[in-house]
């Protein structure tokens, strides 16, 4: 059989030394196509005193302002393009959950490198030209659908575009078409699970053999949970749609060991989430991005607000890897001055006999005091005492991982909201404003 070497392409086989050249050339060419073409750069480098041409090194970028979603929606909706619209081919936009979406665009040329960026994430996920994709991201202005897509069809896939939702559907077409490779919300892939079993159909049994997960945070527990309930190999696919949607990052199937990050294109820095410096190698902290080929619209120094840390490359060891998001700033929990990430709570539910991985995190206040409670559900063959010590369990180890004091209810199978795409994991019920 060849091995993974035969089929890795130009960029994937360049040392550290060509990488880090190519890298210093095309963020030149982005910091000075952003400058020329786009107010809101001008405008920030000149109030930082940064001219495109002050950036000779990679460390130099660190002297460049960052650019962050309020930005982005502040120019709502194409102010941060830098070409002119009828060289846009393409528009998405995210949800929005919090007001104005965030509009993206992309030129022939960033489609076309976003594809050859997935094909080859799906490539580092074991998938090969000939192989069937069933793609279970939603379609739409959503990034996941048509990343996933295009970039099957690069690889030369066979791409089964079902999107999410109508999830009875999706069980037969799975059964009917065989895929190898399912790409899908780790949460979405659990409602098929259920789907799976609702219908008498062992989910060991179905052709697939590697799922592509990403779009929304979850942790080697619910990889263990996945690879076991469907026979096949879980690895993780990062990418957000500011700097371009799914593929800026891939776990290699060899290795799992976190997404490889693709330095050709999307350069990486942690910084301190509050004073915002630069922190060495391998600190924790929040992962800020910056386009080096985009067109349309370039990204500088872009706060993604996920929470990760920079490690070295193995499966592909020209790019550093990042860990696993363990969180994003938005999604922490303060409780009682403890920080908390769903995260945290979904490695101890999944641990847990008798529970379900199907869990809400519920948050209230009772005067000034707030309070979550873990919402899981009982596996259907829990019997009422493994219910009753999954209770005391759960607490228990959230106290002891997290310092704090959580209420568990353990609910009945099937009580809790299924996903068809993005899970809301939190339900905050506080009201008011925050202290
Ligand atoms: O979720 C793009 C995507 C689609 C990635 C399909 C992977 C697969 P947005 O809707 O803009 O784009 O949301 C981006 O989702 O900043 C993270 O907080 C989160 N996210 C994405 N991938 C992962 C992952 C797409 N593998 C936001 N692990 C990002 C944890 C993830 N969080």
């Amino acid at each position: 059989m060849a091995g993974p070497g035969m089929f890795l392409d130009a960029a994937e086989r360049m040392s550290g030394a060509e990488l880090a050249a190519l890298q210093l050339d095309r963020l030149r060419a982005t910091l000075a196509h952003a400058y020329a073409h786009v107010d809101f750069y001008r405008r920030s480098f000149d109030a930082a005193g940064t001219r495109p041409e002050d950036c000779r090194s990679l460390a130099d970028l660190a002297r460049f302002p960052f650019t962050t979603k309020a930005d982005l929606r502040d120019h709502y909706p194409f102010g941060m393009f830098a070409v002119p619209q009828d060289e846009v081919r393409r528009l998405h936009a995210s949800s929005g959950t919090t007001g104005t979406p965030t509009v993206v665009g992309y030129t022939e040329r960033d489609l076309d490198t976003w594809a050859d960026v997935v094909a080859r994430s799906i490539r580092a996920a074991g998938g090969r030209p000939g192989h069937k994709v069933h793609v279970a991201y939603g379609y739409g202005l959503f990034t996941g659908g048509l990343g996933a897509h295009y970039g099957a069809e690069r690889l030369g896939c066979t791409v089964i575009p079902a999107s999410g939702g109508m999830t009875a559907r999706q069980v037969r077409l799975i059964q009917d078409f065989r895929p190898k490779i399912i790409m899908v919300t780790p949460t979405y892939m659990l409602t098929l699970l259920d789907e799976f079993e609702r219908q008498g159909v062992d989910p060991r049994s179905t052709s697939l053999r590697v799922g592509i997960f990403g779009a929304e945070p979850w942790t080697d527990a619910m990889r263990r949970e996945i690879e076991e309930r469907f026979a096949l190999d879980a690895v993780d696919i990062y990418g957000l749609s500011e700097v371009m949607g799914p593929g800026v990052a891939q776990e290699c199937v060899e290795t799992k060991d976190g997404p490889h990050i693709w330095e050709d294109h999307f350069y990486p820095e942690i910084v301190d989430p509050v004073t915002g410096e630069v922190l060495p190698e391998g600190a924790h902290g929040e992962l800020v991005l910056t386009s080096l080929t985009k067109e349309a619209m370039p990204v500088v120094r872009y706060r993604t607000r996920d929470l990760t840390r920079l490690l070295p490359g193995t499966a592909r060891p020209a790019f550093r890897r990042m860990e696993r998001i363990t969180g994003r700033c938005d999604d922490m929990i303060i409780l009682r001055g403890v920080n908390l990430f769903p995260a945290q709570i979904e490695e101890i539910v999944l641990r847990v006999a008798g529970v379900a991985p199907h869990f809400q995190l519920r948050l209230t206040r009772e005067g000034r005091m707030d309070h979550l409670t873990v919402r899981a559900e009982a596996r259907p063959e829990a019997t009422p005492h493994q219910r009753a010590a999954a209770t005391v369990e759960i607490a228990g180890r959230v106290k002891d991982a997290v310092g704090v004091s959580v209420a568990v209810e353990i609910v009945d199978p099937g009580t809790l909201e299924r996903s068809v795409g993005k899970l809301k994991r939190i339900v905050d019920l506080r009201g008011g404003s925050r202290p």
